[in-house]
């Protein structure tokens, strides 16, 4: 079987430039040998945590809606990429939302010593990031950043690259940028060459 790359996108918009990158890296991803599942976070119907802390002693979470279906996602893939525009200067609600249900990673992982991911999967993982910010200002994706940071420490996922593109609201279109979009297709690759090389 092919490596398994998740591919999440942050955006509510299905051709809008964040879309458009991620397309790109997934090509990339493709290219290199390995199987993309696209998840477009915004379509999913769940809640935000409640803070029910029933993944304190069990592996799942008691709220029953399309999170369930993510978990197994989660813990079989081989990689991640996350593709997201900039939103209040952090993470689009939707997706902080996905990424605070995996509490139950990080109940696993920090509080039962027993992470949920399998040891010899754990040193394989890398996500690649993908950003766009509208505004050009010097702390643009640190919210972004610090974020995704620690959702890739609880879901066992280093994030080990990165494309972070800023001042869209001037660029406007990605399609006028080839260099960047070739960018993301490389970044794409190179995530799933490490995985195919290794197998
Ligand atoms: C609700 C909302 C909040 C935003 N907040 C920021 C922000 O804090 N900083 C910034 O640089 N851009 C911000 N933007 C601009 C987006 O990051 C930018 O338009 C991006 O290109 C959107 O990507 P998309 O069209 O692929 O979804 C915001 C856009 C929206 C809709």
């Amino acid at each position: 079987m092919k490596p398994q790359i998740v591919a999440l996108l942050g955006s509510p918009l299905p051709e809008g430039n964040t879309a458009k990158l991620l397309k790109k890296a997934i090509e990339g991803a493709e290219e290199a040998g390995c199987g993309i599942t696209l998840i477009d976070v915004p379509s999913l119907e769940f809640s935000s945590c409640r803070e029910m802390y029933y993944c304190r002693e069990q592996k799942s979470c008691i709220m029953e809606d399309d999170m369930g279906r993510m978990y197994p996602l989660l813990k079989s893939m081989d990689s991640l990429i996350i593709a997201t525009p900039v939103m209040t200067m952090g993470v689009p609600g939707h997706l902080k939302s996905f990424m605070d249900r995996c509490q139950v990673f990080y109940c696993a992982k920090y509080e039962r010593k027993d992470s949920l991911i399998p040891k010899e999967k754990r040193k394989l993982r890398k996500t690649l990031l993908l950003s766009i910010s509208g505004m050009n200002l010097p702390n643009n994706f640190d919210g972004i950043t610090i974020t995704t940071q620690a959702f890739c420490d609880i879901i066992d996922c280093q994030l080990s690259d990165e494309l972070l593109i800023r001042d869209m609201d001037n660029k406007v279109d990605l399609d006028r940028y080839p260099d960047l979009m070739q960018e993301a297709f490389d970044k794409g690759f190179n995530l799933g060459k490490r995985l195919t090389n290794s197998g």
